[in-house]
């Protein structure tokens, strides 16, 4: 068989770009991205795509019903497809066994029996979302016990590592594409299969064959490190604050280690997003059932150290302005859980507000990419309080009405735009003193404190 129809179920955050990748650049397969949510098919369908990523509507409105199609027919897609990645969401469970840390598979587990009650030929199955390990057994059970007669499945493992942002990069050029097969005949056929489709434009030495089980546990390893080091850098910063030591000095330092590396060594005010924290929540409680308590209790504390960092930062704010932000105005900057996204999900930003507003702050939030519908659900739901939030809380346009007659501005996302402001005009239609708390450490801070600001960071806030 040549792969020459694939379906992929979710039209995420991973599923749209990376089919959108696959059509660019394989223009013989017809690639059909589905959803049960009909919203955002008909936005993907539309001028304004449901999510931003730099690059993304180019290749969506070059390839968009010639060989990259957005659909709700679920069904149809499958049946027509020779491939079908399975892209659907995997959040943190929120009820029963395993709640807050377990991955809720139910959406992994409803797109295998659909897929086995809809095919009516033999299918490549791809696991694209990330999962727990044997995940993949999970799905081929369900997919035997429901398979018609004459139709078989072969399931592989293939994770997805773009990040957001760069998410175009990150597939066109990949450091490396993860494929998990069985060892057995149809396993490894499955493999070449979905191997060629790669290798029209990754290099063959980056496509990785292996175990299903070692790729499944090398996606959720991946987010573990990455997140690991943020949080141990982040760690480093309560120490920067106490010491009179820079962080950025010290990461530069340790970075230069070749051994180390500079990537992933910003200190901030905490990282978000939609998977570091479910993954490592995942992968601690797969070690808790299985007795591993030790490696259990080592991937936990990059979670909590995080929670630390959020917490640290917020505390520290209401400290600095004597102690009460009560019906003080605070600008901030930046609500994406980092730049050039619109996602807001985990985002450290919602923790900040929330404490903030606990305390009775009145908040102008201005984030260039995120929906006013999007943040204010966001923050109803944090606080469980709409009237509060409807009272304390003013979605700016721009930086400048944000900041102007407030007490603070608060760096929270790592905008461009943010480093380019002008900080003189801002500083005068402030009130004073006029501060700035810098969560992510990117603005010139001695620049600002000639300007007049109390300037506070990460690792300087005392
Ligand atoms: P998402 O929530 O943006 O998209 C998932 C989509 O699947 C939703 O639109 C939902 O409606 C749809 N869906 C759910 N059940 C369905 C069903 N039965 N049939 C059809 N559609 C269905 O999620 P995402 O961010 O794209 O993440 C998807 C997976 O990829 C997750 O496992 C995540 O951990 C992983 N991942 C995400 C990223 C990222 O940057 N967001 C990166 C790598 C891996
Ligand atoms: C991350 C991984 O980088 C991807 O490889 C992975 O595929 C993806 O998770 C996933 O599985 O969902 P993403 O969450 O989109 O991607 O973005 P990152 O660039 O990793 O940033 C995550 C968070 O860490 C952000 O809040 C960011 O601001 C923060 N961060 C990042 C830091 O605080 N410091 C850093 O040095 C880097």
């Amino acid at each position: 068989m040549t792969v020459k129809n694939i379906c992929c179920i979710g039209a995420g955050y991973v599923g749209g770009p990376t089919c959108s990748v696959i059509a660019n650049q394989c223009h013989d397969i017809r690639v059909t991205v589905v959803d049960i949510n009909p919203e955002r098919i008909a936005q993907w369908n539309s001028d304004l795509l449901p999510i931003y990523e730099p690059g993304l509507d180019e290749i969506v409105f070059s390839r968009r019903n010639k060989n990259l199609f957005f659909s709700t027919d679920v069904e149809t897609a499958i049946k027509e497809a020779d491939l079908i990645f399975i892209s659907v969401n995997t959040p943190t469970k929120t009820c029963g066994e395993g709640k807050g840390r377990a991955a809720d598979m139910r959406y992994v587990e409803e797109s295998a029996r659909t897929i086995a009650t809809t095919a009516t030929s033999s299918k490549i199955v791809v696991e694209k979302s990330t999962v727990p390990v044997k995940a993949a057994e999970s799905i081929s059970k369900v997919l035997v016990a429901n398979q018609k007669d004459g139709v078989s499945f072969e399931v592989l493992s293939n994770p997805e590592f773009l990040a957001e942002g760069t998410a175009v990069e990150n597939l066109v050029n990949a450091d490396r594409v993860l494929i998990g097969h069985n060892e057995t005949p149809t396993g490894r056929a499955a493999f070449r299969e979905l191997r060629d489709i790669y290798m029209r434009w990754i290099p063959k030495e980056r496509i990785i064959g292996m175990k299903t089980w070692s790729s499944e546990l090398s996606k959720l390893a991946s987010n573990a490190f990455l997140a690991q080091r943020i949080s141990s850098i982040n760690s480093l910063t309560a120490l920067c604050e106490v010491t009179g030591a820079d962080v950025s000095e010290v990461a530069y330092a340790i970075g230069h280690d070749r051994r180390i590396g500079p990537n992933f060594l910003e200190a901030s005010v905490g990282f978000g997003g939609s998977c570091f924290q479910k993954d490592i929540l995942n992968l601690v409680y797969m070690c808790e059932r299985l007795s591993l308590r030790e490696v259990a209790a080592y991937w936990q504390q990059v979670v909590d150290m995080n929670e630390y960092q959020k917490e640290r930062f917020t505390k520290k704010i209401i400290e600095t302005m004597f102690h009460s932000v009560s019906d003080k105005s605070l600008a901030i900057y930046g609500f994406s859980f980092k730049k050039n996204t619109g996602d807001t999900r985990e985002s450290p930003s919602i923790c900040v507000c929330k404490r903030l507003l606990d305390e009775g702050a009145n908040l102008n939030i201005y984030d260039p990419k995120v929906m006013d519908k999007q943040l204010i659900s966001d923050l109803n739901r944090v606080t469980c309080n709409q009237e509060k939030v409807k009272r304390l809380v003013k979605i700016c346009r721009d930086p400048y009405s944000a900041a102007k007659n407030s007490h603070a501005i608060v760096i929270c996302t790592e905008w461009d735009e943010f480093k380019k402001l002008k900080y003189e005009d801002i500083f005068k239609s402030m009130k004073k003193p006029a501060y700035i708390f810098d969560g992510r450490k990117i603005l010139d801070h001695d620049y600002l404190s000639r300007i007049g600001y109390e300037v506070y960071t990460i690792d300087t806030i005392r």
